[in-house]
């Protein structure tokens, strides 16, 4: 059980899931980049993922930050920020899709 992050055809394995560590954290395990550039602050808008629809009742919900930095259209698709988003408890299995860059 674990986060599994997806981009494109490539999947990439975080190994863990755990309540405590947001989904950049995860990311940020297995040195993925997913595009922080405010070092998890919310304020850069930049690391933005989906959570697939099977798994988005496996995360927290959105945050007044994400509200802030995300039309409703995207957070009704899933999309969240990773900084923000945290697992519900330990040991999900989560997919979580990544833009293509
Ligand atoms: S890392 Fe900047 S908003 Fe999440």
């Amino acid at each position: 059980m674990s986060v599994v992050f997806c981009r494109g055809q490539e999947e990439l394995d975080s190994g863990i899931c755990m309540k405590g560590l947001n989904l950049l954290g995860h990311a940020q395990m297995i040195e993925l980049s997913i595009g922080s550039e405010c070092g998890g602050h919310g304020k850069c808008g930049r690391d933005r993922i989906v959570i697939s629809p099977e798994d988005r009742h496996k995360v927290s919900p959105p945050t007044a930050i994400e509200s802030a930095q995300l039309s409703a259209a995207q957070l009704g698709a899933g999309m969240r920020l990773g900084c923000q988003c945290f697992p519900e408890s330990d040991g999900l299995s989560l997919r979580v899709f990544l833009p293509v860059r």
